[in-house]
């Protein structure tokens, strides 16, 4: 029998991997994407959204069994849940705990949304941008100027 009135862990730990933890509730999904899983491979992948959290009010979370981050997949989290931690899990403990960080110049990861920008042409120039704001996120494109909301982004992931 199971007791619905003991309090246990939503989401159960796991043995090797990422734990992304403190992702801005919503995007869940965006980080799945970003990570390109489709569920037709190997490896158990846990989502939890909204759930409660003391500093965030909500948040999503993503587990991943089997697999570490490669650098450039951390920084597209960054963009859209600059308050993330990427836990290694090895052998059940947490091996590593780091924050995700924003720089303030965003190179290469996103492209701009104008077609007439430099940064879209044949010449080679690397699309390059600054950031404005965090939360919401405003990118401001280092050639032309425009500007580059979150929703603009997450197009392009
Ligand atoms: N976790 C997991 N499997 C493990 C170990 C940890 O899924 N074998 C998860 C925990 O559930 C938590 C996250 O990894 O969501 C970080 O674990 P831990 O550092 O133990 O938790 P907290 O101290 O609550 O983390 P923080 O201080 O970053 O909030
Ligand atoms: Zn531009």
């Amino acid at each position: 029998m199971v007791n619905l009135t003991k309090k246990t862990l939503r989401v159960s730990k796991i043995k090797d991997g990422t734990v992304i933890d403190h992702i801005t509730g919503g995007h869940a999904l965006d980080v799945i994407k970003i990570l390109r899983i489709t569920g037709r491979v190997n490896g158990v992948v846990t989502v939890a959204m909204n759930v409660p959290s003391k500093t965030l009010g909500v948040k999503d979370m993503v587990k991943i069994e089997g697999r570490e981050l490669k650098s450039e997949e951390v920084d597209k989290i960054a963009l859209l849940a600059p308050r993330a931690t990427i836990n290694i899990i090895r052998n059940y403990k947490v091996t590593d705990k780091q924050r995700v960080k924003l720089p303030k110049v965003i190179r290469e990861i996103v492209r701009c949304a104008n077609p007439a920008c430099i940064s879209n042409s044949t010449e080679p120039v690397l699309p390059t941008f600054y950031v404005d704001n965090e939360e919401p996120l405003r990118l401001r494109c280092h050639y032309c100027a425009s500007i580059m909301e979150k929703q603009d982004i997450l197009k392009q992931f």
